[in-house]
């Protein structure tokens, strides 16, 4: 049996959730997903008009509806240069920055994918209170993988 069909039977995650995409300010991303896209906030999700703050990052963040589907398009916005992200940034410019897939246990899927290899990103959380988990894209063929919390939207 090849690895990853050991660690699928385990897992509980349940679709795509977001596509993260970074930005040096709100108007650059929504520019092209609500101006020339027509997509839509996702104002459930997002305090409006400042968007959430992801504090251990220190970055605005806003989702995005993609159509009438499940899926959203999460915009990042740095509030500051030293973040990871700012990092991220300054190094490749506005564009893709990470998948994030939907779980019915964030915790539960954190460890199989860590027990799979993946190096989960630390930001203090308690993992049983875990409501994002990421993995560093230097396990996971260059990509930076986050689960979250599933929302029961798929179509
Ligand atoms: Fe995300």
């Amino acid at each position: 049996m090849l690895a990853s069909q050991s660690v699928r039977e385990e897992f509980m995650i349940t679709g795509l959730d977001h596509l993260g995409i970074v930005a040096p300010d709100l108007s650059t991303a929504s520019d092209v997903l609500l101006g020339q896209f027509g997509f839509d906030y996702d104002v459930e999700r997002t305090a409006m008009p400042d968007g959430n703050v992801f504090a251990p990052q220190n970055t605005s963040i806003w989702f995005v509806k993609v159509g009438t589907g499940a899926t959203r398009i999460e915009i990042l916005v740095p509030r500051d240069d030293i973040s990871g992200i700012a990092k991220y940034l300054q190094k490749n410019g506005p564009g893709l920055h990470h998948i994030g897939y939907s779980s019915t246990s964030v915790p539960d899927d954190m460890r199989t994918l860590v027990e799979a290899g993946l190096d989960f990103i630390d930001f203090g959380t308690p993992e049983d209170e875990l409501t994002a988990a990421f993995f560093h894209p230097k396990t996971a063929a260059g990509i930076l993988h986050e689960i979250v919390p599933d929302r029961g939207l798929h179509l």
